[in-house]
């Protein structure tokens, strides 16, 4: 029997099994805000990791890194947010004092840890504790659904900023799910000229459509790369892989030929060979891309507030949080884009 205040927790306690937990509501930390939950969203990485196959953390874990929420409490030391304000999670938890975190490239944290993916709390649950400096203010016109894509935009926009200038640029994005469809707003934000997307899945492609690509493309085809830069006209400037597998990789670099960047935005699953003599001779550049800073959260937030996209369109599906196994099991189906796990009044 607990006694004290409970919270119910989303708990994935081995590959595939999603469980709700109840524990006491945890203690402050000095630093550290209470997080009433409002919504979380799943994502890529969430499947992979609850499937056991995420490179760089497994089940057991508490999962929700992109989270809204109503600010509950707050611990000793706390400054710059206060009761009752809404927000939304950065959850890179950086040490602050490591070189990358010195020289303001803080997603590079040396001792990073990440909240909601092997970390011990996460944004699935009824409240959490969360470092107070991590949270952003989330602007008062913001619907929920707007606000819990301000992570996922985030990581695009990162992306974008790493490629560089994309002003005039001829852009392919492989994979349209919600990474893949917030890099094409971020890389027309970027001032891209031309964007292909290519998805195997249908309803995916009319999502790209939708959100303005020029052309989209079944990612099945023969020759995607072929059929890339047909639509294109030339080669891409730009590719950005937003599944990293292999044959996505590879049809990447046969778009980008000769000169071009290939972003690596996907969380490969396991290891990707890459023709070597290829990347040297046709000079491509291969940009690894991970999370976001501070300014492309805020970045991600400007985007969203100018209406770029209509933030209910993204959002496919909300699950209350007794029902996040459902959830889970949903972003398997290939019918999703965003799923959320909604807070659960009691
Ligand atoms: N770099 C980062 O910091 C970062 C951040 C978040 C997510 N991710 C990763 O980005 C990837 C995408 O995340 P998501 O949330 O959009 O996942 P998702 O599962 O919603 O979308 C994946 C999409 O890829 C499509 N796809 C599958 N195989 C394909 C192929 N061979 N060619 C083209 N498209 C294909 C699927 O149909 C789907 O639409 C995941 O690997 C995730 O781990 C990386
Ligand atoms: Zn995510
Ligand atoms: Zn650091």
């Amino acid at each position: 029997m607990l006694s004290g205040p409970t919270r119910r927790r989303v708990w994935v306690s081995a590959p595939d099994v999603v469980e709700i937990v109840t524990e006491p509501v945890p203690v402050l930390a000095p630093g550290e805000a209470l997080v009433q939950l409002s919504v979380s969203g799943i994502c890529g990485s969430d499947k992979a990791g609850a499937h056991g196959e995420h490179f760089f953390f497994k089940p057991p874990y508490y999962p929700g890194h992109e989270v809204v929420g109503v600010v509950a409490a707050l611990g000793d030391g706390v400054y710059g947010v206060t009761v009752g304000d809404r927000v939304t999670v950065e959850p890179t938890l950086i040490c602050g004092h490591c070189k990358p975190c010195r020289n303001g490239a803080e997603n590079l944290c040396e001792n990073l840890q990440f909240f909601g993916c092997g970390y011990q709390e996460g944004g699935m649950a009824d409240v959490f504790a969360v470092r107070a400096d991590r949270l952003h203010k989330i602007p008062r016109a913001f619907s929920d659904h707007q606000a819990a894509l301000i992570e996922p935009l985030a990581t695009p926009v990162h992306a974008v900023r790493l490629v560089g200038d994309l002003d005039g640029k001829a852009v392919a994005i492989i994979g349209a799910g919600t990474i893949g469809l917030m890099t094409l707003v971020a890389a027309r934000h970027g001032g891209a000229r031309k964007v292909v997307s290519a998805d195997p899945l249908p309803n995916k492609r009319q999502m790209a459509l939708d959100l303005g690509a020029d052309a989209v493309l079944d990612a099945a085809s023969d020759d995607l790369a072929g059929a890339v830069r047909g639509e294109l006209g030339e080669s891409a400037d730009v590719v950005f892989d937003c599944v990293s597998h292999q044959e996505t990789l590879d049809s990447a670099i046969k778009m980008a030929i000769k000169g071009g960047t290939v972003a690596v935005v996907g969380g490969a699953r396991r290891p990707v060979s890459i023709e070597l003599p290829v990347l040297q001779e046709y000079q491509i550049r291969l940009q690894g891309c991970t999370t976001y800073r501070s300014e492309d959260f805020d970045d991600a937030t400007r985007i969203i507030g100018s209406g770029a996209f209509d933030a209910d369109r993204l959002v496919t599906s909300v699950f209350r949080l007794p029902k996040a196994a459902d959830a889970f099991a949903a972003i398997s189906s290939g019918r999703e884009a965003k799923i959320l796990v909604a807070a659960d009044p009691q």
